[in-house]
């Protein structure tokens, strides 16, 4: 199965209930595999044995009891640990995610052919694709520094609220991987080039007959420029965005688009 149809297959499906389809023979293809592989043998595989086979200080994932754990009951006794044995919580140490990749590779491990979470509280954020997206647009891919939604984030660039009705698949491809082509009106770029020498770029605010106001890259300050001590105020066509999207790895573009789109 190829990733583009795993995405699709989990786009389908976010309504209802966030089945995620793990093929024994593509580990890499899907994100969160790959993902709970680290984390199992970074904190897991000490206890349980490289391939889930157990060791003297856990017991074996791959046979046994743990092979008939329904899939909720197998993220609850990760999340919950098993009082009194040396199973404890990772609810504080490992995110909701990364618990549910753990449980994805372990499904792996037992030559198990899905991960199927029963919809409680389904909705799109049941999604794994999903999660993993916002907590990357919240996160490391630093999108929140300038995007908003719900009320939350930075003002630097457009609201993204909507966004998954309001731009085509491809325009929002289009503005994550080129995001000058066409530029947001009301979005743009002023350069301010000082008496100095120095630059400052950032969101043109306001303007009058005496000063710009420029609103700094990391929207924290609105600077105002007074024109007779500045020696150049231009209108730039580079967007402020950052291409932070194209550097990003396959399985992060696709959790973040899912995440977009869901919005
Ligand atoms: C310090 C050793 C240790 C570590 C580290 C550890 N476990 Fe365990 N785990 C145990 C023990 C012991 C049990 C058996 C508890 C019992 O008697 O029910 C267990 C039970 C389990 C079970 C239930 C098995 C069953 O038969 O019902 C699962 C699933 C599991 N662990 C997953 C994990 C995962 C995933 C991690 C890493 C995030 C992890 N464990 C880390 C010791 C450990
Ligand atoms: C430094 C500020 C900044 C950062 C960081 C940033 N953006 Fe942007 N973004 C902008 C600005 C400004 C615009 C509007 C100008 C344009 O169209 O390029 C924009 C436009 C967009 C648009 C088009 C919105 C529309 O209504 O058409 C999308 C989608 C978007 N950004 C997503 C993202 C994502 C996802 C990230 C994180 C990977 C990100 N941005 C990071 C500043 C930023």
């Amino acid at each position: 199965m190829n990733s583009s149809f795993a995405l699709l297959l989990l786009r389908n499906l976010k309504s209802a209930l966030a089945i995620l389809v793990l093929s024994g023979l593509s580990t890499t293809s899907l994100a969160g595999v790959g993902e709970g592989q680290e984390l199992y043998n970074a904190y897991c595989q000490i206890c349980h044995g490289a391939l889930g086979e157990g060791q003297t200080m856990g017991k074996p994932l791959t046979d046994g009891p743990a092979n008939r754990l329904a899939d909720q009951e197998l993220i609850d006794v990760i999340t919950d640990g098993r009082a009194g044995t040396g199973m404890v919580a990772w609810e504080g140490s490992l995110s909701e995610v990364e618990i549910f990749d753990i449980a994805s590779y372990i499904r792996n491990l037992q030559g198990k052919p899905a991960l199927i979470l029963g919809g409680d509280d389904s909705g799109p954020s049941d999604d794994p694709n999903v999660i993993a997206g916002e907590m990357l647009f919240n996160g490391s891919a630093g999108c929140a520094t300038c995007h908003s939604y719900d009320d939350q984030g930075g003002s630097v660039g457009p609201s993204l609220d909507g966004l998954g009705s309001r731009l085509s698949d491809d325009a929002l491809t289009q503005a994550l991987t080129n995001p000058s082509a066409p530029i947001v009106s009301g979005y743009g770029a002023k350069e301010v080039e000082q008496e100095d020498g120095t630059i400052v770029r950032g969101r043109y605010r306001n303007d009058s007959e005496l000063a710009v106001q420029i609103q700094s890259e990391d929207g924290r300050r609105w600077v105002t420029y007074f024109k007779e001590r500045v020696t150049a105020v231009r209108d730039s066509d580079e967007s402020l965005m950052p291409d932070t999207f194209a550097n990003l790895g396959a399985s992060e573009q696709q959790q973040l688009l899912a995440f977009l789109k869901s919005l």
